[in-house]
C-alpha cells in the first residue's frame, strides 16, 4: 500500500480515538471528506499521474481508504448519540439520598377536636352519646319541648323548613324528648350534632352550626346537681382557675331556666375587649326539665326531675383559641386548620 494512504489510516484511527463529540466527529469529515478534505485532494491528485496501472492501483486504495473513512464515521455518528443519551440520562439521574418532600396531610378541624374534648368530657362523666337526626319533625323539635305551634319562643329559632311537618333542626335538643321516650330514668345523656337556622351569615353568624344536647333526670336531681356539673364542665374546658356565674333566662322547655357565663378566657375575668370589659363570657344555656316535657315523653313528675343544658360548639372553640371569625372553621384554609 502507499505509504501516505497507510498514514491517513493511522493518523484517522487517532483521531477516532480522540472524539469527544459529534463536532469533533463533523471537523474530522470535513479534514477528510470536504470540498478540500484530504481524500478529495487525493482524488484530485490521481488525474496527474500519467503510468494508468499506477493510476489504478492508487486509485483503489484511496477509494477503498474512503469507503472505511464513510463507514467508521457512520459508527462514530451512532455512538456519539448514544453516550448523549446516557449522560442525560446521567443528569436526570435521581439521587435517593436526597431527604424527601413531605407530601401535606389533612389536619382536624379544631372544631372536631372542641366538640370530640366536650364528649369526652362528659363520657368520663358517665354520659352516654346519641347524635339524633339533622332532619326532625316538628313534634321533636317544637311540640314536644313545650313549644306548641303558637308559642312566640318558635320565632327565635328562624327555621328552614322542609314540609310542613320536616324541618333542619333549629337545636339538639330534640334528642332529649327521642331518649327519655326510649330509655327509663336514671338516663344522661349528651347528644351533639350540626343544626341549622335561617341566619344571615357574617362573623359571628353561620346558617349552619353545631351543638350539644346534655340532660339528665333521676329521683332527687336538683338544681345544684347542674351547677355543680356546668361548673367542673367549664373548668375543664377552659382551665381550673375559671368560675361560673348563673343568671335567669327563659327557655320554654327547663324552669327555671339560666344562662351559664364563665370567666373571660382571655382576661380571667379582668374585662377586656373579648368580653366587652364584663369579665364574663356567655356560654351556654340550660335549666331544670319542664314538667310538661316529662308528660310529652310519659315520665312521672312526681317522681324524677332532671336538668338539661344546651351549648354551641363553634362558641366554645371560638373563645378557648381567640378565633374571632366563625367563617374560618369552614373555609377549608390549610393554614388556619395547620395551626392546631
Ligand atoms: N336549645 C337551646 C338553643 O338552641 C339551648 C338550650 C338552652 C338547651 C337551655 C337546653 C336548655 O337544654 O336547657 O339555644
Amino acid at each position: 500500500m502507499n505509504d501516505d494512504i497507510l498514514g491517513m489510516y493511522d493518523s484517522f484511527k487517532s483521531s477516532l480515538l480522540e472524539l469527544k463529540n459529534k463536532e469533533d466527529l463533523e471537523t474530522l469529515r470535513v479534514s477528510m471528506l470536504g470540498r478540500k478534505g484530504a481524500i478529495t485532494e487525493k482524488l484530485k491528485n490521481l488525474s496527474s499521474i500519467e503510468d494508468i496501472e499506477e493510476k489504478k492501483v492508487l486509485g483503489k486504495e484511496i477509494n477503498d481508504f474512503k469507503k472505511f473513512v464513510e463507514e467508521n464515521i457512520v459508527l462514530a455518528r451512532t455512538n456519539l448519540t448514544e453516550l448523549d443519551f446516557l449522560s442525560s440520562v446521567e443528569k436526570s439521574y435521581i439521587d435517593i439520598t436526597l431527604s424527601g418532600r413531605r407530601p401535606s396531610i389533612a389536619a382536624i378541624n379544631i372544631l372536631t377536636k372542641v366538640e370530640e374534648e366536650i364528649i369526652s368530657i362528659f363520657r368520663s362523666l358517665g354520659f352516654g352519646v346519641a347524635e339524633g337526626f339533622e332532619l326532625e319533625d316538628d313534634y321533636h323539635n317544637f311540640e314536644a319541648l313545650n313549644m306548641p305551634y303558637y308559642h312566640p319562643a318558635r320565632d327565635n329559632h328562624d327555621t328552614f323548613f322542609v314540609s310542613s311537618d320536616r324541618l333542619i333542626r333549629t337545636h339538639t335538643s330534640g334528642m332529649q324528648i327521642r331518649l327519655m321516650k326510649d330509655i327509663n330514668p336514671p338516663i344522661a345523656a349528651i347528644s351533639p350534632g350540626k343544626v341549622g337556622r335561617r341566619d344571615a351569615i357574617d362573623a359571628k353568624h353561620s346558617a349552619v352550626f353545631h351543638q350539644i344536647e346534655g340532660f339528665l333526670v333521676d329521683k332527687d336531681v336538683s338544681f345544684n346537681h347542674l351547677k355543680g356539673l356546668l361548673e367542673l364542665f367549664c373548668k375543664r374546658i377552659f382551665g381550673n382557675s375559671t368560675k361560673i356565674r348563673l343568671r335567669p333566662d327563659f327557655f320554654p322547655f327547663v324552669e327555671p331556666g339560666v344562662d351559664l357565663s364563665a370567666t373571660c378566657v382571655v382576661c380571667k375575668g379582668e374585662g377586656c375587649k373579648t368580653c366587652g370589659y364584663e369579665g364574663w363570657l356567655e356560654i351556654l344555656g340550660g335549666g331544670m326539665i319542664h314538667p310538661n316535657v316529662f308528660e310529652h315523653v310519659g315520665y312521672d313528675t312526681n317522681k324524677y326531675t332532671g336538668f338539661a343544658f344546651g351549648m354551641g360548639v363553634e362558641r366554645i372553640a371560638m373563645l378557648k383559641y381567640g378565633i374571632t371569625d366563625i367563617r374560618m372553621f369552614y373555609e377549608n384554609d390549610i393554614d388556619f386548620l395547620k395551626q392546631w
